[in-house]
């Protein structure tokens, strides 16, 4: 059997672009409807996971009561509860923001859950009410691996769990 090695490399910003481009089409199909949000955020997490050179670590954590709680990833073990305002996934939810961390060791109180990341971009995913319930997080092994083309793809994706009524899916 061919064995299938990641190549990790950052692409240039039009390979990015293409490869997101990608992704979002493919996921056009996978999760159309597909109506439960965890078999969602399994799909998303797969195409991405293999579709980016640069993604090390590629998952999502839920809102659950005051944490976040792990959902579905791929990549080594990450660690499973985070609370509000705590490392890059918790500022995320805590601004309502993306975060874009170019140095992991430069940013403070970073959670490290595997010493091989070096960059990370969080994405919040909020409801049709603007809520918060989940963010999508991913580290590169690369430094400064994202910016902001993945900001926008990446916010873009996860738009895609909030039903054109505005529910949650
Ligand atoms: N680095 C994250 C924790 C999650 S792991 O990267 C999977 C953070 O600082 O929030």
């Amino acid at each position: 059997m061919k064995d299938v090695v990641k190549q990790v490399v950052t692409p240039d910003e039009a390979e990015k672009q293409a490869r997101y481009e990608a992704v979002e089409t493919r996921l056009q199909g996978l999760i159309a409807g597909e109506t439960d949000t965890l078999a969602r955020m399994a799909g998303v997490v797969a195409v991405l996971h293999g579709e980016m050179p640069h993604f090390f670590w590629t998952g999502f954590y839920r809102v659950v009561g005051a944490e976040l709680v792990i959902g579905p990833y791929q990549g080594t073990p990450g660690c499973s509860r985070i609370g509000w305002g705590r490392g890059v996934c918790g500022a995320a939810w805590k601004a309502e923001a993306a975060q874009v961390v170019a140095d992991v060791h430069a940013f403070p109180g970073h959670i490290a859950c595997d010493v091989a990341s070096e960059s990370e971009i969080v994405v919040p995913v909020k409801d049709g009410a603007g809520r918060v319930i989940a963010v999508l997080d991913v580290d590169s092994t690369l430094p400064a691996a994202f910016d902001e083309v993945d900001a926008a793809a990446l916010e873009s994706i996860v738009s895609m769990f909030v039903s054109p009524g505005g529910g949650m899916c």
